[in-house]
């Protein structure tokens, strides 16, 4: 597995008109876990034999507000370099802070639709900076194809977006979110919650588990069901709701009643100072939807 992480080594790697195709690229912040790993599995299945497997690990500090984690988000390379390789993983994109941004940066790439509600609402500064990153890291890589995780919905929703409006030639793929046994979604920041706090956070998966039951038996006002879940969640008294959220699958926009489309469950909730997100898609006349 090649590493690379200065910027003009990496554009000519990817500027080679003789590698190996397709690309596909699974972009990261590190502190890998088996969530991380099964969109790598995804993204070697789309590479096929001949194609080629690119991870990125940059903790991006233009997605965080300033009293966010972004000093403490947790660090490590080896480690992490150690299971992409053990994934198959062809090369690793490590780029430095400085490099990545000139300290007088001044454009920016804005959604101003599907990322205004939700983790935007919350996190104004969220989705700007991710767009900005993932352009510049598409640029950088040149990728035929790229894999994010379900659990970041709206990232998911708001890169498709990005590369329809940009006109970005690259394919996006979606990895289904991976749980621990209890049912808690995988997630870097799950390593900060304390004993008790973790243990309380399995709240989070079963309030959708049981969304996704009532709406299996018939219930569609979605008022009903986002009270519920947020009872159950408040049931926990180390939850601290930011929101909790019913909203169309393809447009996030607000609904009171189940779409045609179906329904996005989505939420954050505070455990101490670790806001941990999960989410619900349920569709409507899909075979094994929920
Ligand atoms: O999902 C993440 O880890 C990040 O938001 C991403 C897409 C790597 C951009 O920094």
């Amino acid at each position: 597995m090649k590493v690379l992480s200065d910027l003009d080594e990496c554009r000519a790697w990817a500027g080679d008109r003789t590698a190996p195709r397709p690309r596909v690229l699974v972009p990261t912040m590190g502190a890998l876990h088996e969530g991380h790993l099964s969109l790598v599995d995804l993204a070697r299945e789309r590479a096929g034999d001949d194609g080629e497997v690119v991870a990125t690990i940059f903790v991006n500090p233009a997605q965080f507000a300033p009293h966010e984690d972004f000093d403490r988000y947790p660090r490590r390379l080896e480690a992490d370099l150690a299971l992409l390789e053990g994934r198959g993983c062809d090369l690793v994109f490590t780029p430095e802070r400085p490099a990545m941004y000139a300290p007088d940066a001044s454009v920016s790439i804005v959604e101003t639709a599907i990322a205004s509600g939700l983790e935007g609402a919350s996190r104004p500064q969220f989705f700007p900076g991710v767009c900005t990153v993932v352009a510049k890291l598409f640029h950088l890589t040149q990728p035929d194809a790229a894999v994010f995780g379900e659990k970041d919905y709206q990232q998911l929703a708001v890169i498709r977006r990005m590369v329809r409006d940009l006109d970005f030639p690259i394919e996006i793929i979606g990895g289904p979110i991976v749980r621990e046994p209890d049912g808690l979604a995988m997630s870097s920041r799950n390593a900060y919650l304390g004993d008790d706090e973790r243990a309380q956070a399995v709240v989070l998966s079963q309030s959708l588990a049981e969304a996704r039951e009532s709406i299996q038996q018939g219930l569609v006002e979605v008022p009903t069901l986002l009270s519920r879940v947020e009872e159950r969640i408040a049931s926990q008294p180390l939850a601290r709701i930011d929101y909790v959220a019913g909203v169309h699958p393809d447009t996030l926009e607000p609904i009171d009643a189940i779409a045609e489309d179906g329904l996005l469950i989505a939420l954050a909730v505070f455990f101490g100072k670790t806001r941990l997100i999960d989410n619900l898609c349920w569709r409507r006349n899909v075979a094994g939807a929920g």
